[in-house]
Formats: structure tokens, sequence, C-alpha cells
């Protein structure tokens, strides 16, 4: 097939399928077992940490308990490792019986209980990326009202073992059998991720038709290298990556890591910025049960969230690469604000950077700013102010701007919001 008859046949399919069940209006946020656990099937020797349902209870109880679902996340994902090495008798999947003795349909009831959401996953290919059951063309229908049954609520559907062709296929037919089941399921596509992340490989507008996220790029992994090698690439390719996001369509440059071994506190909040900046899904891999007060303090900044969470959905670009190894991003937010990012590629010392928000593109008139991570505000800013700040080497300044509050409300708004936060 030439690629004019591909683009033909993508633009007839995404007439039938499109997956408009109004979920993910904003990135999903959540927690999933993959990066922190992986395939820890060894529930003899490590049961606090084996891929079993006691897991995703205990990750339930501390998103519920410690003040997470309230600021949104909600999703408890379960990634590969939770299935038997076979089918039952009907062609179904089923979970591994001695990790998950009580299935799946029980789990999610313990999620839904807690006023939160389950997600599973699954493969499009002959077996998921750790070797187990995969999701061939001819399961598409079988797996969906499985998941359905069980009262499942995402769907992170991967790409290992399939090729090209099986896969153009795949993804449109799941989006069609997740839609025919009736139950409102948010539908991760890993496809992007298998085929270059990038058009004309890509057909960006369509896949925003069938799946409400998708991955684009390589795996994250426990370092800053990783993190950094993510950002680099997504904002390399910002030009093609940054207008296919969207309110129910979000491009997931992976999970959150903050919480574990491979990143500084910076670097951590270097992280949480940038994928706020980025309209990424914040979905944390680590363990709940043992994190530490700056990652929480990091991961529950309510004004990094809000950034993160702005309903007109437009992804952050990057603005500036300095010479100096400084880069700045910016995303658009709703009434008339922005969130900047410095971001620092320096590993000697904390740089002082000079510049104004004329020099950042910013129209005439008068701003106050937030320093998300610092909790002040500086107020009685010109776009043409020269102002200078210090940011740590792989660290971050994280700002949120908005239009200078006229003197009578300034009161007001000091009174309601103590610490000065801005009113999202
Ligand atoms: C792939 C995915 C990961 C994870 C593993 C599971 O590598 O990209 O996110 O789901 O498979 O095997």
């Amino acid at each position: 097939m030439g690629p004019l008859a591909v683009t033909r046949l993508l633009g007839l399919i995404s007439l039938t399928v499109g997956l408009d069940n109004g979920l993910l209006k904003t990135p999903p946020m959540g927690w999933m077992a993959w990066e922190r656990f992986r395939c820890d099937v060894d529930c003899k020797d490590d049961p606090e940490n084996c891929i079993s349902e006691d897991l995703f209870r205990d990750a339930a109880d501390r998103l519920a308990e410690d003040g997470w679902k309230e600021l949104g996340y909600e999703y408890v994902i379960i990634d590969d490792c939770w299935m038997s090495p076979k089918r039952d008798d009907h062609g179904r999947l089923q979970p591994d019986p001695s990790r998950f003795p009580g299935g799946i349909a029980k789990l999610a009831r313990y999620i839904h209980d807690r006023g939160l959401k389950l997600g599973i996953y699954a493969d499009m290919g002959t077996h998921t990326c750790m070797g187990l059951p995969g999701t061939t063309l001819d399961k598409i229908e079988v797996d969906a009202q499985t998941f359905a049954s069980w009262g499942v609520d995402y769907l992170k559907f991967d790409g290992c073992n399939s090729n090209p062709a099986e896969q153009m296929l795949g993804y449109p037919l799941m989006s069609k059998a997740l839609n025919a089941t009736g139950r409102p399921m948010a539908y991760s596509c890993s496809w992007p991720a298998y085929i270059g992340g990038l058009p004309p490989n890509v057909n960006y507008s369509f896949l925003g038709d069938i799946c409400h996220l998708w991955r684009n790029y390589y795996d994250i992994q426990d370092s800053w290298d990783s993190v950094q090698g993510i950002i680099e690439w997504f904002s390399n390719n910002q030009d093609d990556l940054q207008p296919a996001a969207g309110p129910g369509r979000w491009n997931d440059p992976d999970m959150l890591i903050i919480g574990n071994f491979g990143l500084s506190v910076d670097q951590a909040r270097s992280q949480m910025a940038l994928w706020a900046v980025m309209a990424a899904p914040l979905i944390m891999s680590n363990d709940l049960r043992n994190l530490d007060s700056s990652a929480r303090a990091i991961l529950q900044n309510k004004v990094a969230i809000a950034i993160n969470q702005d309903s007109m959905g437009i992804q952050g670009r990057r603005l500036l690469q300095e010479k100096t190894r400084i880069e700045v991003f910016w995303r658009p937010l709703s009434r008339s604000a922005s969130a900047l990012v410095f971001l620092s590629r320096r590993t000697d010392m904390p740089y002082v950077y000079h510049t104004s928000l004329a020099k950042l593109k910013y129209d005439a008139g008068n701003y106050e700013a937030y320093n998300v991570f610092a909790g002040s505000t500086v107020t009685g800013l010109n776009a043409t102010t020269e102002f200078s700040f210090s940011i740590n080497p792989s660290g971050v300044v994280m700002w949120y701007v908005y239009p200078q509050q006229p003197s009578t409300q300034t009161e007001t708004f000091h009174e309601a919001n103590p610490g000065h936060l801005p009113v999202l």
C-alpha cells in the first residue's frame, strides 16, 4: 500500500472508530507499578514488592488516605506480569492465581470503593514484553469485553511482539472494541513508541481520534540521564508533538520516577516542572508506602498540578536554548496566565540567569509571578523589568505568571490566599 492509500484508509477508519467517550479532558493522574516494581513475581522472598493484588491494594490505600486522591491522583494501574501464562478455557485472559487469588473484578471493587479507578495492561501482539499472553487481532474483542466485565477503567495497550501492519489494524480495532463494551475506559496506546514516534510513520491526528494518550518514546528508567533524554527528544520534536495534544489526547513521556533512587531533589523538581509544562500524564511509579517528605511535597505541589491540569490543555514548548545551557519552557494557561520553566542543563554550580518577560516574548503589561517551588511571589513586573535568579545544576525555577491584579482586588486576593498563592 502506498502512503496515499494508507492515509485514505486511516481517514476512513477514523470516521468510524472515534473514541469520544469524554474521558481525560485533562491528563490522567495516578500510579502505575512498572518503573518501580517491574516484573517482580517473587512473592515468596519479596512479598512486599512483588506484582500481586496486595501491591495494588496498598497503592489504593495510600492514594486514598495520604491526600493524593483529593489532588487528582486517581488511577491505580496494573502493568505487565499480572497474567497467568495461559488463557482460560473460554480463551479469556486470567490473572496469575497465586498472586491475584481474589481476581481482578474483586480488586476493581476494592479500588472503586475508595473512590479510585483501575487500569490494566495488555499487549497488541503474540506476547507481552515479558512473554505473557498477548492480544492478537482475533482476541481483541474478547479482551475488551473481559476488561469491561471486571470493571476496568483504563487500558494500557503495549506493542511488543507485533509488526507495524498488525499494529495499524490492532490499535484502531481495540478502540472500537472498547467503545462497543459500553463501559467508558481510558485508552493508552504504545503504538507510536514502536514506530519511531514521529510523522510520517505516526499520524497524530488519527491517533488522537482513537486513543486518549500514547507513549511516543523509550521507557523511562530511574536516572536523570533518562529523564533528560526524554525532555530532549520531546523538545527537539516539539513541532510534530506539541500540536497533537489537547483535551482527550495526550503525549505520554512516561511515568514520574520521583521518590525512587535516581533523582536528586533538584532533578525531581525538574521532572515535575517539565511534565507539568508538557501537559504529560502525572502517573507516578514509586513506593507510596515509603516516600520521603521532599518527594511527597514535589508530587503534591498544588500549583504544579494545576498547571498540568489546566483546562485549555495546550502543551507547552521549549522557547529558548541559551548558549549558557539554560533552557526556557513556556505553556499558555487559562485566564491569561502562563507557566515558565527555567531548566539548567549545567553540571557546575548554581547559575545566575538574567532575563525579562519581554525577552521571553510576553506582551507589554503588568504581571505577577508565583515561584512554584520556592512559594514566593514577585509583584510589580513590567514586561521590560530585568530580573535575575539562580538555577541549580540540573534544577529548575518554575514560575506561574499572571496579569497583575488591580489594586482593589489585591487585598481580597491576599486574604483569601495566605502565602500569596495565585488563584488557579
Ligand atoms: C514496555 C513498556 C513499559 C512496560 C513494559 C512491560 O517496555 O514500554 O512501559 O509496560 O513493556 O513489560
